[in-house]
Formats: C-alpha cells, structure tokens, sequence
C-alpha cells in the first residue's frame, strides 16, 4: 500500500493509463478508523479496482470550542486496517497541503457554500458554517482524486444529503454512495466520537438508538398515519427516563431536501443529537411509509 501526503504524488500515481484501466474509488475519512469506515472501505473494494482512503482531519469543520485539538489521531493504526483491508493507497495531507495554512488563521480561501435551507437545520443550528467546511474539503478531495465513486455513511444522514446535492448542483463527475450505518451489539453507531465516552456512557449512549426504534414501532404500530409531532414525542418520552442524555434535537425531515414534513412522506428520515457529557452522539434512521 502507498502513503501519498501531496497532491502532485498522488496525483502522478492516479496518472491517466491507471483511470484508463481501473475505476477509482474515494473513502473520504478523518482517520481514527472503526468497524464503521471498514464497511466504506470494502464495499468500495467489491466495487472498484482501486480504493483510496483519504485521512484528513479538517480544521475547516470544527468551529470554536469544538473537539479539533483532541480529536483522535492514530496514523498507525489507520494504515494498518488499510494495508489489511486491502487499500492501494491512503492519501494523508497536511493542512498547508490542502491550502489551509496557519497564517490564513480565518481561512480565506473559495470555500463551497450549499443551500443554506440545508446546511441551517439539524446539526448545523449548533455547528455553524461545519458544512461549508466538509462541502469545501470534500470538493476538493473529488476534485484531487477524481474517482468514480465516493463512499460516505449513512450514519451522518445530513453531511450524506449536503453532498449529494453540492456533486449535483456542480456537476462533479462522481458517484456519491451512501452506506448503511454499522451498531456495536447495543445498537450504539460507530464512531471516532465514542473513544470519548467511559463504559457506563457506551451503555447510556445506545438509548439514543433505541429511542429511534421506539418511535419507528409507533409508526408500525399504528393503524393510521401518525403525525409527525407523536413520533417525535415517542422518542422524546422514552429519552426521558434517562436524564443525562441532553437531547439537542430530534427531528423527522425528508431525507433528501431535510425539510421538515408536517405530515409522513414518502422518504424520511429520523434524526436525533445529543451529548453525554462533552460528547456530543449524532445518529438516524430511515423512515419509509
Ligand atoms: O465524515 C467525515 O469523516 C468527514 O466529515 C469527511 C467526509 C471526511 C470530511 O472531512
């Protein structure tokens, strides 16, 4: 496996008698890699002929008094599970690489601003501009790579739909495939995040899973259609038995637009944050009528 931190390496080992012969496949990730980004991974590897892993932890999406300082950084690790998995390259810039450097500490540079109706809901009331930050580096590692296909989870429901739209509105010549979220035995959703939480927290933290399923078995259960407002109340009551859960929001919205819908669709989706203690848990579930 070959470890690429410029562009211009990357990019002659991508040279055109490569794309001519192969198709190229892009798993965007933040290292700290889990059973989560394993799945992106080898799905991108039954798909592709060759698989590339780009490990970033972009300073562009954290916001003030956000975890980008201790957010975990373990290289190592990462290149091993991408040497097992199979990996033809990982591509590992620095900040200066991807144009972010020090000394342009408010960053002013073209940045990739989607519909503001989708970036202001959900996780972005309280993260204020981390989309623009994820559509601009995500736009500019297609834009590096150029792969035929790029895998994202399913599990950051809202980032999934912001980039579905951004390759859509600029024509970016890829394919955005979204990949189902994978839950330790609780139902607890992997994440790079849950290295925060103690064990009693992990415990905690798989109600916020339940609580999702507790509301989609009142739409099951349901003999007419329920309103939005008696799903949504469903996973509220149950998260309230457990008081330390600080639910930020739980919301049912049309998975593609994120709209929020009065009244069921015919495509939803269940989206729920909340922090135990400092750590802040994000997570969804699909919602078909
Ligand atoms: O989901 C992530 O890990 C990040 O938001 C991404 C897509 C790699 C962009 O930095």
């Amino acid at each position: 496996m070959q470890l690429f931190t410029t562009i211009a390496s990357l990019r002659s080992y991508l040279c055109n008698d490569l794309r001519d012969r192969k198709s190229i496949a892009l798993v965007p990730t933040m290292g700290a890699l889990h059973v989560g980004h394993l799945s992106l991974i080898d799905r991108a590897r039954t798909e592709n002929d060759c698989v590339i892993v780009s490990i970033f932890v972009n300073p562009l999406q954290f916001g003030a008094g956000e975890d980008f300082d201790k957010y975990p950084r373990t290289l190592d690790g990462d290149r091993q599970i991408c040497e097992n998995a199979e990996v033809e390259a990982i591509f590992v810039p620095s900040a200066s690489e991807m144009g972010l450097s020090k000394a342009k500490a408010t960053y002013n540079m073209t940045q990739v601003m989607p519909p503001p109706e989708m970036v202001n809901v959900l996780c972005g009331r309280s993260r204020i501009d981390h989309f623009q930050g994820v559509a601009t580096i995500v736009t500019k590692l297609l834009n590096i790579v150029q792969p035929d296909r790029a895998y994202f989870g399913c599990k950051d429901g809202q980032q999934l739909a912001v980039i579905r739209q951004v390759v859509n509105d600029l024509n970016l010549p890829v394919e955005i495939i979204g990949c189902p979220t994978i839950r330790e035995s609780s139902g607890l959703a992997y994440s790079s995040r849950n290295q925060y939480l103690s064990a009693s927290d992990r415990i905690l933290a798989a109600h916020i899973y339940q609580s999702l399923l507790c509301a989609r078995q009142k739409i099951l259960d349901s003999d007419e259609i329920c309103a939005t407002s008696q799903v949504i109340a469903t996973a509220r009551n149950y998260l309230d038995k457990f008081p330390t859960i600080n639910l930020e929001y739980i919301e049912l919205v049309d998975a593609k637009t994120l709209q929020p819908c009065a009244q069921p669709e015919a495509s939803l989706m269940l989206a729920i944050a909340a922090r135990i203690g400092n750590t802040r848990l994000i997570d969804n579930i699909s919602i078909i009528f």
